[in-house]
């Protein structure tokens, strides 16, 4: 979590660096701020607690010059999110200031080490240590500014990317990564910094994506006429390498609202064309010759491993349910966080498949790190190209809905969905369980399926109705079955990240074991109750909730007769084959909790104590 950005060149840097805050500020919002080199190499600089908007506060009318800088957004992990742990930190006398994203696990030992030489903290960050470390290991063995930030990371343990400035070295900032993202901009006379390429791709879209315990300088020529830039790339270790410099093509407008409210909107209201990019992607991933390294891997896999975290991890469960029906291939899933630590039994022919948007979550990561040491593939599906999972990974088939910016998952899911049953329909008819007029039928209707979307997205109104039900609700529940128990699952999610009202998601038949208990007229509950082959036996579930007095809101198939007469609020999407309702049904559920969060005037794009990518554990 937390964004960095820095930048080095020609322009003045601060308007640069807020910009890019305000593009990195998913990754967090606990507070931000900024370090300058001005003109005459002195080292400004200013934070704020809150957004990046409260730090553009209190930075107007202070010298915000210079063409040298680093700034930062953060999601606390070590210190309250407070104007004292907000960062950049400055070391004990003020020559280095740094910008931190990831966990010091030692930083302690460090720190004590630190107190007994006389250094002085004023944050409760682990980050602190780091910039002190550096300005002690300078002074106390003479190192230069780089060799000393090397020195440095040898010392730590556990994960960072970071950028530092020396006001003794006004020209140069260095920087590296280890366990959380860092990418160099290479523009024309000047170089950018970026915890990803948002913040860097409207100057230029030549990127380098650092890897793990890389190590960058970049230095601007000190003859201020000369216009130079350079990039020194090297590892940890002091080997040097060349940077590959590769094009990206993301396109600035995809990072705004585009005349929306929110970003959460305009994610869920593009999913058509989301979706269909998704299709279009997928027919040249695994209908094309490329596709070849894919199904091998697929084919000589024994049994599949999915591993993910949140909403990634529910696309996992509708994936398990395809897999297992359509390709008869046993499937587990886990959450990385706890497969990662549970010592799971993993075999030379098991397949990992790890799903995330960001690729850059750091349980997931470490999960398919640990699952290749015993032996597994690893096949990812991912949104961000070039992040660190499919770096990490065999094989990956990218989603390309564009970046994700609301912190409420959406169109990512619902791509995730369609890639992974595409998969299963196409591993299937490999394996001679789907047929090939049942295969084509499939596939045909998931090209349809963006169509559906736009249709069902006509109905705002109905769901918005509904919202008005939820929104006066202290808990909700949300029942399925089958391929739409993870729909519940993850409609729950939804409700519960930005409206804060609890929420669960269940089974529709557990809800006898136990839920049940919880049926009143104040708890909602919301079912996903479409066609498909057990509809009747999820009709005797509302039955058992009207009895007790509960209240229904349902997602139906058009022409649906029977729980439309049970239900106090509906909305109506097109029938579609069971195995692919996942990918309508819950965008109906994306726009319910959406207008509940409204109604309830929260911040919908930057829900409390959340953050986009979770890099850290
Ligand atoms: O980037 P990832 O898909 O790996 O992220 C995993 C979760 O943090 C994420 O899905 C989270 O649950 C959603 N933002 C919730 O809407």
């Amino acid at each position: 979590m937390c964004g960095i950005v820095g930048y080095i060149g020609k322009r003045q840097a601060y308007p640069v660096l807020v910009k890019g805050l305000h593009r990195l500020e998913y990754r967090g919002y606990d507070s931000a701020g900024v370090a300058l080199i001005n003109g005459e190499g002195q080292l400004n600089v200013y934070k704020s607690q809150g957004k990046v908007s409260d730090l553009e506060d209190t930075a107007q009318h202070q010298d915000l010059t210079g063409s040298v800088g680093i700034a930062h957004t953060r999601w606390a992990t070590h210190g309250e999110p407070n104007f004292r742990n907000a960062h950049p930190h400055l070391s004990q006398y003020g020559r280095l200031a740094i910008v931190h994203n990831g966990i010091i696990e030692n930083y302690a030992p460090l720190r004590e080490m630190l107190r007994q030489n006389g250094r002085t903290f004023k944050s409760d960050t682990d980050t602190e240590v780091v910039v002190q470390l550096i300005e002690y290991l300078q002074e106390k063995q003479q190192l230069s500014f780089p060799q000393s930030v090397r020195r440095t990371l040898q010392m730590l343990q556990g994960s960072y990317a970071i950028a530092v400035l020396d006001k003794n070295q006004p020209d140069t900032i260095v920087a590296a990564r280890k366990g959380s993202p860092l990418v160099v901009g290479v523009g024309d006379s000047e170089l950018f910094l970026g915890s990803d390429a948002s913040p860097i791709v409207e100057y230029t879209n030549r990127i380098i994506y650092l890897d793990d315990e890389d190590m960058v300088v970049l230095h601007r020529e000190s003859d201020s006429n000369a216009n130079e830039v350079g990039i020194d790339l090297m590892t940890l270790h002091g080997e040097h390498k060349q940077p590959r410099i590769e094009q990206v093509t993301l396109d600035v407008s995809q990072l705004e609202k585009g005349g929306y409210d929110h970003f959460m909107l305009k994610e869920i209201c593009e999913q058509p064309q989301s979706l269909r990019a998704c299709l279009l992607s997928l027919r040249q991933a695994l209908f094309g010759s490329d596709s070849e390294p894919i199904f091998s891997l697929l084919q000589s896999a024994n049994r599949v491993l999915i591993t993910a975290c949140g909403t990634s991890w529910h696309a996992g469960i509708v994936a398990k349910y395809a897999f297992e029906q359509m390709a008869r291939i046993p499937v587990d899933v886990d959450y990385a966080s706890e497969f990662r630590y549970r010592n799971p039994v993993i075999n030379e022919g098991d397949l990992v498949i790890a799903i995330s948007q960001s690729g850059e979550t750091a349980d997931t990561l470490a999960a398919i790190e640990m699952a290749k040491k015993q032996g597994a593939k690893v096949l990812s599906i991912c949104n961000v190209i070039g992040s660190s999972i499919p770096r990490a990974s065999d094989q990956t088939i990218y989603t390309m809905v564009g970046p994700e910016i609301g912190v409420a998952s959406t169109k990512a899911f619902t791509a995730q969905v369609t890639v992974l049953t595409t998969l299963a329909i196409l591993w299937g008819k490999r394996r001679g369980i789907v047929s090939e007029s049942e295969s084509a039928d499939l596939l045909k209707e998931l090209d349809s399926l963006p169509g559906q979307i736009a249709k069902m997205l006509t109905q705002k109104e109905a769901i918005r109705q509904m919202a008005q039900t939820l929104s006066f609700a202290p808990s909700c529940l949300y029942i399925g079955r089958g391929y739409n128990y993870p729909v519940a699952l993850e409609g729950a999610l939804k409700l519960k990240e930005i409206s804060y009202i609890h929420a669960e998601g269940y089974p529709a038949s557990e809800m006898k074991h136990g839920p049940i208990a919880l049926i009143s007229q104040e708890m909602p509950v919301v079912t996903i109750a479409t066609q498909s082959p057990i509809y009747d036996k999820l009709v005797s579930n509302i039955q058992e909730i009207r009895a007790r007095q509960g209240r229904v809101m349902a997602v139906v198939s058009e022409g649906d007769t029977e729980v439309v007469r049970m239900a106090d609020g509906y909305v109506v999407v097109p029938c579609v084959s069971d195995c692919l309702s996942p990918i309508l049904n819950i965008v109906p559920l994306q726009l319910l909790s959406y207008y509940v969060a409204c109604l309830k005037g929260c911040n919908v794009d930057q829900p409390r104590n959340l953050a986009k990518s979770v890099t850290v554990e």
